[in-house]
Formats: structure tokens, C-alpha cells, sequence
């Protein structure tokens, strides 16, 4: 590959795992264009496929392997034109051993380096064998992107903050994205302004530990993650806020309040607990106990009566009792969740719980379908409690058939309208009349409203 002038070249990306994956790989499509990069939906013909990897559980990992073999076939039949590159967490993890398992790949470029992409695809070209960059560089990724990123849409995800130092048993998190950064308060009002005008109206504000946000303020003091949102409330156009995902332990009173005082700020908290067992929290090193999330989450209730909870467990962590796991049971029934995720634990190497005595799978797969079992129906109950109510949704664009618009309401919750006119980006007043399985569905109310 020795191809270096200016004609359009297509770049198909694959994201895998996270939210913060996903706002990467925009990042990394906006990098590339003034290169001559155009993104297409399919890998067939392109010259560079970017294949944007998660870490997180086994399943996730295998998945970026068999891609990899289907894309090496596609190489061969392109006489070699085509340049693949495998970023993000499973790079970083595995570096080194991935370019020799899998030789023809170009590049491997750890999170915290693909700022970097440009003079790395120049080395690739070079370079017979792969390109691999995963340091940790000095400078912050953040300082180094452009300024001209393609509108996402009226829901924009924003990061502001990477990397974990909280070294739960079962993570490889901090291990692939390093040690806790935030992005500076000006650098990340810079940038939702400028989602507001592409025409955001919600940001989610994203991080592996948003809440742990820890930015220098334009005063030069440090400002934390409900400090940032007080400001960003301010910005005329944006309508709603959210963060995602938060540790109980950084869930600071000042961050509570704001979901009492930030009228922007959204009654929805993805708060995962892991566990309710104090031995098996204690065992992940969460440092937090089952009633200090039961705190937290009777303590926002009460400053806003109308949140709704989220969170994600794992079920069969190393030392899991059938007396442990209903303690999980438990504290999900006391808390009734409108929303959550659960996996089953799967080891991930170099972490701590990997190395101790593992639970059976098939008490792991019938503790998981038990818990789904549950979550399932609270997710529909909180739904269906939904149903009456005459709440304010954003339209986001069309539905899936004709003649319906869809959004989202207050919860997150997708709802679809019948209506004609487009209303992308507004936000109306919806009675909500049915609840289905993953939806609601609504009718216009013929209210205004400015604000959610
Ligand atoms: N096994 C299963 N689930 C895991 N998670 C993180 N690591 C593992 C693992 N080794 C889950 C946690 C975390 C979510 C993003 O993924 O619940 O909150
Ligand atoms: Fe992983 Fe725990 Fe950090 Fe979350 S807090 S990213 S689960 S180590």
C-alpha cells in the first residue's frame, strides 16, 4: 500500500461495546475526513476498515476475532488494498499478541493514542507488519481532535471523562483506558455549544467514571460533574442533560441536589451496583456497601420524587452463594428498577478475580435468567406506570412506519406518535397511552412547551 495522494478513500468503521466506544469512533471518522476519508456502510471495497474493539466480557472479545477472519478474506480478494486497523480496548490489552495472531492487521491503536491515527496510518503505509501505539501519551487525547465534528444528531454523546481508578476484581477497564482524566470545563462547553448549534438537545455526558469528573474550571479551580452541568444548563438550545456511567462511591451530595436543582438535568440515573451482597461487593472491591446504594437511591428519590433507576449486575463473581445472589434479588426487588443490565461474570485476564476459584457456569447461566427474569418485569411495570401520564418527549425523527414520529421521554424511555409533521427536535407534551415491550406509544397533546 504506497498510495498517498488526496482521492476520496472509503473508511468503514465497526463499534463495539460502550457509549464511549461509540463517540470514538465518531471522533475518529471526523479525524480522518480532511484526509480524504469518506465513511461507507459496508467493509466490500474499502480501503481502511477500522474495527473499534470492547474488552469488557469474553463474548465481546470473540466477536472482534471472527470479524477479523472474515475481513482477512476480503484483504486477500482486494489484492491487499485495504488497510485494517483495530482500535480501542482489546488493542490496548492485547497489543503485541493480537498483530501476531492476526498479521494483517495494519495498525493497533490503543483509546488513549487514536488522536494519533493520521501519522500512524502514514507509518502503516511505510511499514511492512503492523503499526502498534499503545502508550499512554502525556498529552490528553481530548486536546489534540478537531473542531469540526459531524452532527450526531438531536441526542449528542459527549466525553468528558476517561479512564478508572477503582480496580473492581473483575475489570479490565482501568488496565485499557488507563488512570481517571477529565477534560477541562472550557474544552467541553466548546464542544456541546457546538453540538447545541449542529443541533443537539440532549447531551449525555459520557465516562467510565462520569461522576469521579474532576475538570480544571476556567478559574483554574476544580470543578466536578455538578459544577459542569450548572453551566452547561445555561447554554440556550440545550434542553436536556444526562451522564452516564456513574460509581455510588463519587454520587457526592452536590450531584444529588442537582437532580434537584438543574432543571435540565434528567430523572434518570444509570447507577450500577454490581451486587447486593456486602461479602461479594467487598470481594469485586467496590469499597461501597448494599445500603449505601439503597441510600443514595431513597436520598435522590426524595430531592426528585419521579427518578427512575438503572444499574447493571453481575451474577456468579468468584465466592457467589445461592445466599449471596439473593441478597442481589433482594435489593432489586426493594428497589424496583426501570431499567438495568446484567452478564454473567466472565473472566477477563490479568485481572484479580480471574485467578480465584470460579463459579460453575450453569449456576451462572440460571442465576442470570432468574435476575433477567425479574428486571424484565419491573422494566414493564415501571413502563406500564407510564401509561395516563401527560409528560414532555423530544422528537428525535421518524417512526418506523409511515405516519409516525418517534422520541423520547423524560425516562429514556423510546416513544412513538401518530402524527405527520415532522417534529425532530422539539420537545410536546404527549399523553402516553400504551406500553410496549422496548416503547410507549402517545398522542400529541396540543400544549407548548419550552423546556422539559
Ligand atoms: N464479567 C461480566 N460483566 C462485567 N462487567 C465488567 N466486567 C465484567 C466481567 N468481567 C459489567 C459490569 C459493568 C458493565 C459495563 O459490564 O456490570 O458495570
Ligand atoms: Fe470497571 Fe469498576 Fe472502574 Fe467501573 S468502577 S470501570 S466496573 S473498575
Amino acid at each position: 500500500m504506497t498510495t498517498t495522494d488526496r482521492t476520496p478513500r472509503k473508511l468503514h468503521v465497526v463499534t463495539h461495546g460502550c457509549q464511549m466506544n461509540v463517540y470514538d469512533s465518531a471522533r475518529m471518522t471526523d479525524l480522518l475526513r480532511p484526509l480524504g476519508y469518506e465513511t461507507v456502510a459496508a467493509p466490500e471495497g474499502a480501503d481502511m476498515v477500522i474495527i473499534n474493539t470492547c474488552h469488557i466480557r469474553e463474548r465481546a472479545e470473540e466477536k472482534v476475532f471472527s470479524q477479523l477472519g472474515r475481513l482477512r478474506k476480503m484483504k486477500e480478494e482486494q489484492g491487499g488494498n485495504m488497510m485494517i486497523a483495530v482500535t480501542g480496548c482489546v488493542a490496548q490489552a492485547e497489543g503485541e499478541v493480537l498483530a501476531q495472531r492476526a498479521p494483517f492487521v495494519d495498525l493497533v491503536v490503543g483509546p488513549q493514542a487514536y488522536h494519533r491515527l493520521p501519522e500512524l496510518i502514514a507509518q502503516a503505509h511505510r511499514k511492512a507488519g503492523a503499526v502498534i501505539d499503545t502508550d499512554f501519551p502525556v498529552e490528553q487525547k481530548f486536546d489534540y481532535l478537531p473542531d469540526d465534528a459531524a452532527p450526531q444528531g438531536v441526542v449528542s454523546f459527549l466525553s468528558i471523562q476517561e479512564g478508572c481508578d477503582k480496580f473492581c476484581s473483575f475489570c479490565v477497564v482501568p488496565y485499557t483506558r488507563g488512570a481517571e482524566a477529565s477534560r477541562p470545563v472550557a474544552s467541553v462547553l466548546a464542544e456541546a455549544k457546538r453540538m447545541v448549534a449542529l443541533g443537539a438537545r440532549e447531551i449525555a455526558l459520557l465516562g467510565q467514571n462520569v461522576n469521579a469528573y474532576h475538570g480544571e474550571g476556567p478559574d483554574g479551580s476544580t470543578w466536578s460533574l455538578a459544577q459542569l452541568m450548572d453551566k452547561m444548563a445555561e447554554i440556550e438550545g440545550l434542553e436536556r442533560i444526562r451522564y452516564t456511567t456513574s460509581h455510588p462511591n463519587d454520587m457526592g451530595e452536590d450531584l444529588i441536589l442537582a437532580h434537584r436543582d438543574n432543571i435540565k438535568l434528567m430523572p434518570f440515573l444509570h447507577l450500577p451496583v454490581q451486587s447486593g451482597s456486602d461479602k461479594i461487593l467487598r470481594a469485586m472491591n467496590r469499597k461501597h456497601k448494599a445500603d449505601d446504594f439503597r441510600r443514595i437511591v431513597e436520598r435522590l428519590r426524595h430531592v426528585r420524587p419521579d427518578m427512575a433507576m438503572s444499574s447493571d449486575f453481575i451474577t456468579g463473581h468468584p465466592g457467589e452463594t445461592d445466599a449471596d445472589f439473593e441478597e442481589t434479588m433482594k435489593l432489586v426487588r426493594e428497589t424496583g428498577f426501570a431499567l438495568a443490565y446484567s452478564f454473567k461474570y466472565s473472566p477477563r485476564p490479568g485481572t484479580p478475580a480471574a485467578s480465584l476459584p470460579q463459579v460453575e457456569e450453569a449456576v451462572k447461566d440460571a442465576r442470570l435468567q432468574e435476575l433477567q427474569g425479574l428486571l424484565r418485569e419491573q422494566q414493564n411495570t415501571f413502563n406500564a406506570s407510564i401509561v395516563g401520564l401527560e409528560t414532555p418527549v423530544l422528537f428525535t425523527g421518524s417512526g418506523r412506519h409511515p405516519g409516525q414520529i418517534a422520541g423520547r421521554s423524560l425516562w429514556l424511555q423510546p416513544v412513538v406518535v401518530e402524527h405527520e409533521t415532522d417534529l425532530t427536535g422539539k420537545i410536546r407534551m404527549v399523553k402516553i397511552t400504551r406500553a410496549n415491550p422496548n416503547s410507549l406509544s402517545g398522542t400529541l397533546l396540543d400544549k407548548e412547551l419550552i423546556a422539559a
